[in-house]
């Protein structure tokens, strides 16, 4: 039986690696562990962790990935060059299932502009770099980068020559997003028709966003004979993105009667993942986006209300519930105890351990003291914010701010840095100014603001709110978030959450010459 014939599509998820190339996405190595673990949890077949040969920090994310996931096959994406083959090889060492990800472009403007390389040269640099990629793994992956603009015969020649050099994965991606369903279908049907060794490889999507056609895209491809697709959580990934997973998933799911193909994923994670990545990110994710928009399951208008209360699939071709959204409960109040809160961690999904409990717990009783209702996504923040923050090296322990109505405010800010406490009276223009002015001078440090955003996570006036700021220093950007019913104090954790990844990423000392 060929790959066509068999009706499950891999999804090889690539939020790591091409979602990281979003402009401002970068992620430390904690985030990635925590994001590869849940991609590993929803069942993604094929976690692609990183590009080793790019820095000795990518190299350790893919590293410690393969240590780590057991499940999912754990991928490095290598330039058709030696030394990438070899890097990546050794970053992938670890894994319990582990692939090489190699790629050339193959269009005559790449080859020409791009790579001033005759076609010959090309496959020939095909040949060599699967081969590498083969005497480490079994399973390697080729891409045709710009495959949607390149000669077909060169194409066939291209695959042909990368499948006798034993690559079982053949990737042909749309690197522009200039491809359309009809065409990226049929450009698949014909390599597996014109290519003689075609049934002994995998073939697989790849497609970028810029025309809006991705997830379209993708899904022709299947159609045409894929079956494996890349895609990234949200979507996020170069430019306009790359087709968003949750969005291929529930087409397949949804519309199993015109496209009868499986896949792996567990789709009640799905809105968990969305989340995770777009705070990791500071990427929000548009309220109309579907499937895991804020709007994706509601229903406004009065004749679209009674037709769902009649029935539901009037207006729902999914239930909101296969996608991981759970009712707005109201969960507990300042009553519940230890027990109630444990279970409740446990019915969201969360594994922490005793240290992290107790913290959390206090967390949530001094909330419920404040906030009259406590729903399930409060508590998915303050324990997201709480395990991100526990082992960070600078704390905020508290913050008080007064704003005059001339717009001078001042700042009382006590922190924690490497465990001993400092403390700064500050003004600013502004809480915020004043709070980010006052972590300034404890730190010692003055990054650029990049982006501040705010968010209410839930409905009210005493509602918490999330908190994302981006930092930039010397090049190297990061992204903190912060959750609090106090949006200054929100803002102040996210500015240090971001603070902590810089230092990380600068590695040296924090302590400001003063206290
Ligand atoms: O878009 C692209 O062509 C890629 C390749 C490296 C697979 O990301
Ligand atoms: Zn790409």
């Amino acid at each position: 039986m060929s790959h066509r014939d068999d009706n499950r599509v891999r999804i090889f998820d690539t939020t790591l690696r091409d979602g990281e190339q979003s402009p401002g996405a970068s992620m430390t190595l904690e985030e990635k562990l925590r994001i590869a673990e849940m991609l590993e949890t929803m069942g993604v077949d094929i976690i692609e962790a990183g590009f080793a040969i790019a820095s000795n920090g990518d190299f350790d994310c893919v590293n410690k990935i393969a240590k780590q996931v057991k499940n999912s096959t754990v991928c490095s994406l290598a330039r058709a060059a030696l030394g990438d083959i070899d890097r990546a090889a050794e970053a992938i060492k670890p894994a319990a299932s582990g692939r090489i990800h190699t790629f050339i472009a193959t269009s005559p403007l790449h080859m020409k502009v791009k790579l001033q390389m005759e076609p010959d040269a090309v496959i020939d640099a095909i040949h060599q770099s699967v081969s590498r990629a083969r005497g480490y793994v079994d399973d390697v992956e080729w891409s045709a980068e710009d495959a949607t603009r390149t000669d077909m015969d060169f194409l066939y020649r291209a695959v042909d020559t990368a499948i006798k050099a034993g690559a079982t994965t053949i990737n042909l991606p749309d690197t522009v997003g200039y491809t359309t369903p009809e065409e990226y279908g049929k450009m698949f049907s014909d390599v597996i028709e014109n290519v003689a060794n075609a049934d002994q490889a995998i073939f697989s999507t790849h497609c970028h966003n810029d025309l809006g056609l991705a997830v379209a895209n993708s899904l022709a491809g299947v159609m045409g004979g894929a079956r494996q697709i890349e895609c990234t959580i949200n979507g996020i990934g170069e430019r306009a993105g790359n087709a968003a997973m949750e969005e291929v998933v529930m087409a397949l799911r949804t519309r199993a009667d015109v496209m009868p193909f499986a896949t792996n994923i567990v789709t009640t994670d799905i809105l968990r993942a969305s989340k995770l990545v777009s705070t990791v990110t500071g990427f929000s994710v548009q309220n109309n986006k579907a499937i895991v928009g804020a709007n994706a399951f509601a229903h406004e208008s009065g004749i679209h209300q009674d037709g769902m209360l009649k029935n539901a699939e009037t207006y729902e071709i999914m239930t909101p519930e296969s996608v991981g959204v759970t009712k707005t409960t109201l969960v507990m109040g300042k009553l519940s105890g230890r027990a109630a809160f444990a279970d409740k961690l446990q019915e969201l999904g969360y594994e922490v351990g005793d240290n992290a409990f107790q913290d959390c717990f206090k967390r949530f009783k001094e909330l419920a003291d404040r906030k009259k209702t406590i729903y399930d996504e409060d508590i998915i923040a303050l324990v997201d914010d709480e395990v991100a923050t526990a082992s960070y090296r600078l704390q905020v322990i508290s913050l008080n701010t007064h704003t005059s109505s001339d717009g001078t405010s001042v700042a009382d800010l006590t922190m924690t840095i490497d465990g001993e406490e400092r403390k700064t009276l500050v003004y600013g223009s502004g809480p915020m100014d004043a709070a980010f002015n006052g972590i300034k001078q404890l730190v010692d440090f003055s990054p650029k603001l990049v982006l501040f955003q705010v968010h209410a996570i839930t409905q009210g006036t005493d509602a918490q709110a999330e908190c994302t700021v981006r930092l930039e220093e010397e090049g190297r950007m990061v992204n903190g978030q912060g959750a609090h019913e106090d949006t200054v104090t929100a803002a102040a954790r996210a500015y240090v959450a971001a603070a902590n990844k810089l230092l990380v990423k600068r590695g040296k000392s924090p302590l400001a010459a003063t206290g």
